[in-house]
């Protein structure tokens, strides 16, 4: 298809917090395993007949070993999701190509998202789509393939299909983002639907509206409903399409600042999710079409386009201070949300095989301190017959040696 690899070096990439983390409580969790089984080899080797483990003992810590595993194996999936929403030809999915550095999703006329997309890594070299239920892998050749795909699958709108798109051309890809596209919000009346099945677990949002525009009811609704149903959620709001402006640079300023103040409001007064300070570092202004065209540019791709507006630098540095912080974001959360539980749980299981094993250990001592217990009161019970016969043998001396004086002094009178 015409990739590039993109040997993007990313050591200080903010999304390497999270990377590290899961390298660690990965490395953790393969401990703890070790440790659950060697508790497992002791129990069995301390039980049986006359053994101090009893087969509850050796149950309960060998039921560590499943949960342990459940743990690693949901670890290996954990990845940090971000989930893209706003009103139809916004340019959502246009705004994942241009973090992605590649057109993979279909987007413009005719490619209307109409159903969830959830693009994420693949280990092996190949593109492949996979629906909701199915085991089944459709091949990717190319994007245009991937967009007649999803047009002739037919899908409801709120269900999801997974695209698979191979790591190593991608860096978010390659650090475990999940990116989700939706539908417009405005063409759904299940907005409660939607949310219950994709946004529970989701780290970051991107509200994708229109510079051209203003915030509509529709796109405010949808994150009221999910600010009711997530305890203080990450909000970005990307204001697209403000290569635009470029055509009215007059009131560009002016523009800017209101849309602005609309956004930090929105975010800080109305869904009282951040602080008016925290929301301006939440507001973007940038044109995605024109990231992705220099992307693609960058990487020598064919591209199709006419030059770009006065200040397209401007808005690409703006997109790549955006991408910064939603890094920074997404991979504070994700460590926040996910591994804290983990590693609670991890601590919990080591703490609870080591009260097994000091439970076993107990009484083993107890067991112990009974037996020298037992041979001190034989010790003290010998003393007492060896004491007893010293004065018996005594006590018989001193007869034997009264009798034997009584018989000289006899003896003595006789003669
Ligand atoms: P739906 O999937 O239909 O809901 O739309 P979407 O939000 O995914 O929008 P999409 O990315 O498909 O973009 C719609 C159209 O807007 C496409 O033709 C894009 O090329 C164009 N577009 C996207 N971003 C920009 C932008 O920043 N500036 C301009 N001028 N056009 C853009
Ligand atoms: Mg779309």
């Amino acid at each position: 298809n015409g990739s590039v690899r993109v040997n993007m070096s990313n050591v200080d990439s903010p999304l390497q917090i999270f990377v590290r983390a899961k390298k660690k409580i990965n490395d953790i969790f393969v401990e703890i395993d070790d440790y659950v089984k060697d508790a497992v080899t002791f129990m069995h080797a301390v039980s049986g007949e006359n053994g101090i483990a009893t087969p509850q003992d050796v149950a309960n810590v060998e039921s560590y070993v499943s949960k342990v595993q459940a743990i690693r194996e949901v670890l290996k999936r954990d990845h940090m999701k971000v989930a893209f929403f706003g009103r139809t030809s916004n340019g959502k999915s246009t705004v994942i190509n241009a973090m992605l550095h590649d057109k993979i999703l279909p987007s413009g006329i005719g490619h209307t998202t109409n159903c969830f997309l959830q693009v994420e890594g693949s280990d092996t070299d190949e593109a492949f789509l996979r629906t909701e239920g199915s085991e089944e892998k459709l091949n990717v050749q190319s994007v245009s393939q991937l967009g007649h795909a999803l047009c002739a699958s037919r899908l409801q709108e709120c269900s999801l299909v997974h695209v698979y798109w191979p790591r190593e051309l991608c860096a978010l890809l390659r650090d475990d983002v999940v990116l989700v596209d939706s539908p417009g919000v405005d063409v759904t009346p299940n907005l409660d639907e939607w949310i219950d099945k994709y946004c529970l677990d989701a780290d970051v949002f991107v509200l994708v509206a229109n510079a051209e525009s203003t915030l509509m009811v529709t796109e405010k609704n949808f994150f009221h409903k999910v600010s009711t149903k997530i305890s203080q959620p990450n909000i970005f709001i990307l204001n697209n399409r403000w290569d635009a402006s470029a055509s009215e640079p007059e009131y560009l300023d002016q523009v800017r600042t209101q849309h602005a103040n609309r956004c930090v409001d929105f975010l800080s007064r109305e869904l009282r999710v951040c602080t008016p300070k925290e929301a301006e570092e939440r507001i973007f202004f940038i044109s995605a079409k024109e990231a992705l065209l220099t992307r693609l540019r960058d990487r020598h791709q064919p591209v199709s386009s006419p030059t770009l507006a006065d200040g397209h630098q401007v808005r690409y540095f703006e997109f790549v201070d955006f991408e910064r912080k939603f890094e920074e974001c997404i991979s504070q959360s994700a460590v926040r949300t996910k591994f804290a539980q983990h590693s609670r749980r991890g601590r919990n299981i080591a703490a609870d095989v080591m009260a097994a094993l000091e439970l076993v250990y107990n009484t083993a001592t107890d067991q112990k301190s009974a037996k020298v217990e037992k041979q001190r009161v034989l010790h003290e019970q010998l003393s007492a017959i060896e004491e007893q016969l010293t004065t018996i043998t005594r006590q018989m001396k001193d007869k034997i040696s009264r009798m034997v004086e009584s018989v000289e002094h006899k003896v003595s009178l006789t003669l």
